[in-house]
């Protein structure tokens, strides 16, 4: 069972690392948690993912791809599973942002590895990142990142 708390814990990270992101794209958002609670604290934010059973949040009914046009100062993703790869993509190709709360994998990878593997992915398109834990149960390390200066 995931930590309840990692909405809260999420988006005051977010706040606190990007605060001068106005505008969050939150992607497989399931049902809006981390939307209100980044509300919440001031920023907008439209969730993406497929849940027709939704809290009532700015909400696109859809797969979040890379070709979605980028009206966001920074990309996130808690527990994303295999959009977690394409957070980490499009914040290269668009030059936004991102920060990742890892859970599976798309590929079968053990959950370091996998850490691993996104870390490299997103250096190798230019990004530096770095690794923060949240104080909460279960899959609780960030992956930040941001073009290289
Ligand atoms: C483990 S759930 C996490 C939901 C929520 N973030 C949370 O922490 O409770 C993973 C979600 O990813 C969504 N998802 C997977 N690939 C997606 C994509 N390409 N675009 C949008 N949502 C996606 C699924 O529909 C599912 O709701």
């Amino acid at each position: 069972m995931a930590d309840k708390r990692r909405f809260d814990l999420f988006a005051d990270l977010i706040a606190t690392r990007f605060p001068d992101a106005r505008r969050v794209f939150d992607v497989a958002g399931g049902m809006g948690r981390l939307n209100e609670a980044l509300v919440a604290r001031g920023r907008s934010c439209l969730t993406f993912d497929r849940r027709h059973k939704h809290l009532p949040v700015e909400y696109a009914l859809r797969d979040f791809t890379l070709d979605e046009p980028c009206a966001a100062d920074v990309v996130v993703g808690l527990h994303a599973d295999g959009a977690t790869r394409v957070i980490i993509e499009y914040s290269g190709r668009h030059g936004v942002p991102f920060a990742v709360v890892p859970c599976c994998s798309d590929n079968s990878m053990p959950y370091n590895p996998w850490m691993r593997h996104l870390e490299g992915l997103a250096q190798s398109l230019g990004l530096s990142t770095e690794l923060v834990t949240l104080p909460m149960e279960g899959r609780a390390r960030v992956l930040l990142g941001r073009r290289a200066l």
